[in-house]
Formats: structure tokens, sequence, C-alpha cells
């Protein structure tokens, strides 16, 4: 996915541009670039890599002018470079487009713009919007037309900004698929400002309101908003209050998103534990729109959902069967969306997306309502595509989550997936009482037993010295903690490039054990529990191979800290409410050892924040 910012307003224009794409980097950080009137024409500037490459250019140009718009790109169609990065113009250069999102007829129209005589110098999916609204202003079209008439020439899917010379006090938008918000604010001296991004975080603090646009929807600004629905009929923006606050979105006293967000988590659980939990004992979710007699007749669960989505889901799903007593099952979203799934009216599709915006799980969410079946989406961001399309939406309340390293989100979702497997129990007649608040009291005590694991970073970080220079780990856990085992791999891997599996330790015997030898250290996740001597079992075979382990243990564990040759404690819980402890070494892991490989921890090669792709 990529980031788009637009604005007109008394600012210096590349100002507010660069700190809008700035907050938006975590979308796409291959290539950038900025596209502004300076008296009437318009001027550009644009460079491969990140954005601080582009100030550096903007510095050697000095930029006149309040009207503009800009771009953070991932590359879809063309390598990232200056050629392929955005704003794209036409040949006269009187029009600039940014865009996010996949032009999937873009051949078709490229092929019929270049029997027009128009030239193309990128690669990009993107440069067919210039050439054809110039082609329909030269028709004879206006600017506005022109664009209307290009829209409705695209499949795919789109959040587009545009400039245009005819029109040199106006930024255009358009939004079908791809998100796309509208914000007001006001400078020092009250003079208003208009705004476009792909994301709220480009606003803070600049914007007091903001509109979210819906799909087909198109308009532009100037001195105010013009609003249009898809055929072309005038419509309102009903502004709503901007939430997210300045420190929410900035690293404060933090080198990292990553580890902000990490040491957010504690805090993170309280908050959402006393928005839940009501009078000590009853689980309630205000946004939910469910009736209480649907969800307690829903037979079964299928959870669907990508990546660190997906592993707490699968853990979701286990909440569900041991908690709630419900058939449940976790799938890929990009499985579950091509398998014609066989479900009927007493199934209930469960999507867990922290964007909000994955391309999979969106199409997974809408096979499912194909089917007709209904959909629940656990995300954390409550405007989004995939809450939207919901019939019902749970916010995870992890707030906004910057670094492309899922974190304090995956425990969110975790919470938020055992009290939602508590409440369906609940309002099934399943739990007695005291059991509520057992679960309640315990679960009270888990923001600061993340607190006291949070105090052996310095202990993870000696551990990831040891990590650092391996080709590849593995990881192991069972049942509650199996799903522990892949999300520990998949931050490993995905941060600090170094090759990592995470597998249910049971299969290990089944030919994963071929991998072990002293340069493939293995992480054996085995809190106190029914699978604790299972897991020492494991333990052993690696040991027996030379193989080394590093065990995630619980505090006191000396019988399985003396088998290991090194641990990462975790303090006594029950086994259900175990992963949202044993995950946080592991993430601390996966950030310390990226550190020592020198990478880019909150913006990891070849990855972006939502996956707004197939
Ligand atoms: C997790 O660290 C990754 N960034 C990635 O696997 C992510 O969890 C996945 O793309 C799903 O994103 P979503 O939760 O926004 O749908």
């Amino acid at each position: 996915m990529c980031g788009i910012v637009g604005y007109i307003g008394p600012k210096a224009v590349d100002s507010v541009l660069i700190v809008g794409l700035e907050k938006l980097e975590y979308r796409g950080y291959d290539s950038a670039g900025i596209a502004y009137f300076d008296r009437n024409e318009i001027s550009i500037i644009k460079e491969k890599g990140r954005i601080a490459d582009l100030e550096e250019q903007i510095k050697k140009y000095p930029v006149e002018g309040h009207i503009g718009i800009g771009h953070t790109r991932w590359a879809t169609h063309g390598e990232p470079s200056k050629v392929n990065a955005h704003p794209h113009m036409n040949r006269d250069k009187t029009i600039a487009v940014v865009q996010n999102g996949i032009i999937e007829n873009y051949l078709e129209l490229k092929t019929e713009l270049k029997s027009l005589g128009y030239m193309f110098i990128s690669e990009t999916d993107t440069e067919v919007l210039p050439h054809m609204i110039d082609r329909y202003v030269k028709e004879g079209f206006d600017l506005e037309k022109a664009f209307v008439k290009t829209l409705h020439r695209l499949d795919g899917k789109y959040a587009i900004a545009m400039i245009g010379e005819k029109n040199p006090d106006r930024v255009y938008f358009a939004k079908d698929g791809a998100p796309l918000i509208l914000a007001e604010g006001e400078n020092l001296s009250g003079k208003k400002e208009l705004l476009l991004a792909s994301d709220v975080p480009a606003f803070v603090p600049l914007a007091k309101s903001a509109y979210y646009l819906n799909d087909g929807e198109w308009g532009y600004f100037d001195s105010t908003i013009h609003l249009f629905d898809r055929p072309g009929a005038q419509i309102n923006a009903f502004m709503e209050p901007v939430a997210i606050k300045l420190e929410d979105i900035s690293l404060g006293e933090y080198e990292h998103f990553m580890r902000k967000e990490i040491y957010e988590q504690p805090e993170m659980l309280e908050r959402i534990l006393a928005e839940r939990i009501v009078n000590n004992e009853t689980i309630e979710f205000s946004e939910l729109k469910f009736p209480r007699e649907y969800l307690s007749k829903v037979a079964r669960f299928i959870i669907q959902a990508c990546g660190t989505s997906l592993n707490s889901g699968m853990i979701g799903k286990l909440y569900l069967e041991q908690v709630a007593k419900k058939m449940a099952d976790a799938d890929y979203s990009s499985e579950f969306r091509y398998r014609n799934p066989v479900a009927g009216g007493d199934t209930l599709v469960i999507g867990i997306s922290q964007s909000g915006e994955t391309a999979d799980t969106l199409a997974g969410l809408r096979e499912a309502k194909s089917k007709f079946l209904k959909v629940l989406s656990f995300v954390n961001n409550i405007n989004s595509t995939i809450a939207r399309e919901s019939d019902g939406v749970i916010h995870l309340m992890a707030g906004p989550e910057i670094g492309v390293a899922s974190t304090k989100a995956y425990t969110a979702q975790l919470t938020h997936m055992l009290l939602f497997a508590y409440h369906v129990a609940d309002i099934s007649w399943l739990l007695t009482s005291e059991e509520k608040r057992d679960l309640i009291k315990e679960l009270k005590t888990i923001p600061d037993k993340m607190r006291k694991i949070l105090q052996y970073e310095t202990k993870i970080k000696e551990i990831a010295e040891r990590l650092k220079n391996r080709n590849s780990v593995l990881f192991l856990g069972r049942t509650w903690n199996h799903a522990t085992a892949l999300e520990g791999a998949l931050k490993l891997k995905e941060i600090s490039y170094i090759h990592a599996e995470g597998y249910a330790a049971g299969e290990f015997k089944h030919g994963p054990i071929a991998l072990v030898s002293a340069e493939v250290p293995v992480v054996v996740v085995a809190p106190k529990g029914e699978m604790r001597t299972k897991l020492i079992s494991n333990l052993q075979e690696v040991k027996a191979r030379n193989g080394e382990v590093f065990a995630i243990v619980t505090e006191g564990d000396d019988e399985l800290a003396s088998l290991a040759d090194a641990v990462l404690e975790v303090p006594e819980s029950s086994e259900i409410l175990s992963p949202l402890l044993t995950i946080l070494p592991l993430q601390l892991l996966s950030y310390h050892t990226a550190i020592l490989r020198g990478c880019d921890v909150d913006k990891p090669r070849n990855l972006a924040k939502s996956v707004t792709v197939e």
C-alpha cells in the first residue's frame, strides 16, 4: 500500500506535505514525491528512497505555494525508482496525480492511450491517470469532467489525488476501494486549511475534524469541500472529531515505534479491561450490535485473517472451543476466500485485522457475505473498510500501531478474542459467576506481569547477541502456545531477516528435527501447564542432537531452566492466559536481534504496514 496526502491552506505546502508523508511512511517507503502549484504552474519533486531523501531534494529548490499533493510508495507495478515514484504527470506537465491502490485494467488503458499517441515513461499503473485526464481535456471537457470520465474508465481499487493547471486553486480526490480521508483545520490565525490523506496520523495535530470517504465518492476542495457521490450528486461531508493525539503517533522518548508499542501493552490491556469489564463480572462490547440471542445460537465460528492477526486468531479458535464450547476454525484469509467454504446460517465468520484494510481479509469478508454469512470483525481502525463492511465490529482499542511488525495489536487481539469467548459462554449460560470472577481477577494481574517481563529486557538483549549471526531459528510450542511459536518466528523473520519457522512441537519429529544442528537454535515456549513435560521432551531431543535451546519458562522453573542453554522468564499464569505473556520476550528478542543486525525495525525491507493488494 502507499500513502497519499493533499493540502490547501496558509502554510508552506512542502512542509505540510512532508510532515504528512512522514506520518504515513509506515504505509510504504521505497520512494516519495510532491507536486504543488508555484505561481499557478505545477512543480514536482520526487526521489527514490525515504522521505528524508525527498526532503534533501526539496531543500535544493525553494518551494513557494500553498496547494499540493504528495505520495510515499510501496511498489506494486514497477521497481522502486525515481521515474516510478509518484506524482505522475501528463506530457504538458499541467496535471499531476498520486494514487494508492491498483488500476487493474491499466494495460488496456495504456494501450488505448498509446494508440492516441501518448508516451509513457514509467512502469506504473498510475501513469495512465494523468494521460487519460489530459486526453479528455484535449477532447474539450473541463478538468473536472475529464477527471470524472477517467474515474469511470477504471477497474480496481484506488484512492487518488490530482491537481491541474486549469483549476490551480483546487485539489481533486476520488476513493474506490482504498482508504481516503478529508480533514479540516485552521492555523493559529484562524485561517482554514483543508487536507486529504490515506490515514488520520497524517493530519495530526493540524486537523480537528475528518470525513472518511465512501467508495465511489469524489470531489475537490478549494476554500471548502465539494463532495459528490458516484452518480455525481453533491453530498455533505459529515465531519467527525479527530480522536488521535500527537503523542499517540510520536516516538516520545523511544528510538523506535516497535519498542514503544511493546512497552504500551500493559497500559493498553488495563484500558481494554476497564472498558470491557462491567461490575467485575460481566464482559460487554458496547459497539457490538448483534442481539445476544443470535450470538448464543451461533454453532460455528470461522476466523479468517493474515499474518500476526491469524496467529492471534488461532488462539482465538482455542478460546471459542475451550471456553464457549463452540466449533471454531481459523484459516488464512488468502485460503478462505478461494476455498468456497461450506457453512450455514449458524456460522459466524470472524475477521481479525489491525489495519482493517488487508485485501485478503476484506476479500474473505466479502466471500462470506456472498454466501449470506454474517461477519464480525475485530479491528484496530474502526473507520476502515473491513469495519464498515462487517455486520458487527469489535474495536481492538490498541491505539495507533505504527511499527510494521505488529505487537500491541496482537495482544489486543488475544485479549478481545478471550473476552469475546467468555461473553459468548456467558450468554450461553456456560459460566458460573465464580468462574467469571476468577477469570477477570486473573486477567487484571496480567498488565503487571507484562511489566515484569519488560524488566528482563537486558537479559533478552544478551540472548539476542547469541542469535544475531544465525541463519535460521526454529520456534516450538503446543496448544495455547503453538501460535506463540508461529508469532515469535514471524516477528524474527520480518524485522531481522533471519529465516525462522514456528512449529507445533508435536510435529517436530515428523521432519523438522532434521534441521537441528549447532547452527540452528531452537526456541521452546514452555510455560507451566499441561504441555510442559511434553516440551521438556522436545527440548531434550534437541539437546541430544547437539542443538542449542532457548526456553520461555515460568519464573522459578529451575528444572526446565537447567536443561536449556538460556531462558526467557515469564510470571506464572493459567495456561489459557499464558499467550498474553509468552509473546513479550519474543517481541523483544526479535527487536534486539534486528537492531544488532542493523535492520530498520520500524520499516523492514519489502514490507508495508497493511497489505492492501492481493
Ligand atoms: C505482522 O507483524 C505483519 N506486519 C503482518 O503479518 C500483519 O499482521 C498482516 O499483514 C495482517 O495485517 P492486518 O492485521 O492489518 O490485517
